[in-house]
């Protein structure tokens, strides 16, 4: 996409925002997700990869944005401009995205791009297409601790316009507890990948190791991608990639988007980035109660999530 084709995409968006309203969910395989992903299900799951193409996968608002920032300047020589190229939903397919939504359909926009591409997504691992495993594809999996996570999607459904009514928070916390949100539980979420990481050699990543050292992870997935960039490069991929910087940069920033879909005045699609905001939501009360369910939810695994760093 060169500039001239995202301008023209923007126009696009533009358009079609008229038709951008707040999808019901509707389960597939017992898992809650938008309505236009549900009606182009069979789609979704025929997606054939390509053995060199990488998913980044994620819960919504754990890190996602951030991490396709990192590996879009990993595999570009940590060149910003070429980084800058178009947003990055445009750079990087959101499989699983469908028309009517404020970005494009993920499948149209990589049948339009060779491989080796990189993809994200938000599916739980048991509906990710099977190619992915077939081709064993690399897969890069962030998480992000229950509570800040939480805490990030409720801003975030105040502003993203095509996801349900968040609702107020008390009720928040109980859907979120429930899995009653878009790509559903958060639980099974992080176990579903955490269980098969070392048989299908996915890359798990923490948020909060990201922000604790930056640097230390952007080398990890590096080493992942089997890539050895010169150290001055890893420097100047940890500084772009800060959240300071990414806030400002309109090609990760998504303020592309309208304002009709995304309203950046009621909650920054960027907002806080930080671990431990948690504590500015929940009372104390609210606090035990999550910690409660938590340990009943997660007591079968033992995934070492940390809320403050
Ligand atoms: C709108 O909401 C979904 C759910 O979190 C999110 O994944 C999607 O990326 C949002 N739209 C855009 C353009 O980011
Ligand atoms: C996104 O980046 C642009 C350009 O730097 C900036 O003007 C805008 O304030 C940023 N938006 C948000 C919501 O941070």
């Amino acid at each position: 996409f060169d500039k001239e084709e995202s301008l023209s995409y923007e126009e696009a968006i533009n358009r079609a925002s008229g038709s951008i309203y707040r999808f019901p969910l509707v389960e597939v395989h017992g898992v809650p997700l938008m309505t236009p992903i549900a009606q182009d299900w069979s789609s979704i799951w025929a997606f054939s990869p390509d053995a060199s193409d990488l998913l980044i996968a994620t819960y919504p608002k754990a890190g996602t944005t951030w991490t396709q920032e990192i590996v879009d300047l990993l595999l570009h020589d940590g060149d910003a401009e070429v980084c800058k190229r178009a947003p990055t939903a445009i750079r990087i397919p959101f499989l699983e995205i469908q028309s009517p939504a404020p970005i494009p359909s993920g499948l149209d926009l990589l049948k339009s791009m060779k491989p080796p591409r990189v993809i994200k997504t938000h599916l739980p691992i048991q509906l990710v297409p099977e190619g992915f495993w077939e081709n064993k594809c690399k897969v890069i999996y962030v998480a992000r601790n229950a509570k800040d996570n939480l805490v990030s999607y409720y801003h975030f459904d105040r502003m993203n316009q095509s996801q349900p009514e968040p609702g107020p928070w008390e009720e928040y916390i109980q859907k979120f507890m429930k899995g009653n949100l878009g790509w559903g539980s958060w639980y099974d979420h992080v176990k579903g990948y955490w269980k098969e990481r070392e048989k299908r050699n996915i890359l798990y990543l923490f948020f909060e190791d990201m922000k604790e050292d930056p640097r230390r992870e952007v080398v990890r997935i590096m080493r992942y991608l089997d890539l050895s960039l010169a150290d001055n490069v890893i420097d100047k991929i940890v500084q772009l990639t800060s959240f300071k910087v990414m806030k400002d940069n309109p090609m990760a920033n998504y303020t592309f988007i309208p304002k009709a879909v995304f309203d950046h005045s009621i909650s920054a699609f960027m907002r806080k980035g930080e671990v431990g905001d948690w504590s500015n939501h929940f009372t104390p009360a609210q606090s035990q109660m999550f910690d409660e369910d938590y340990a009943k939810q997660m007591a079968n695994v033992d995934i070492p999530f940390r809320t403050s760093i």
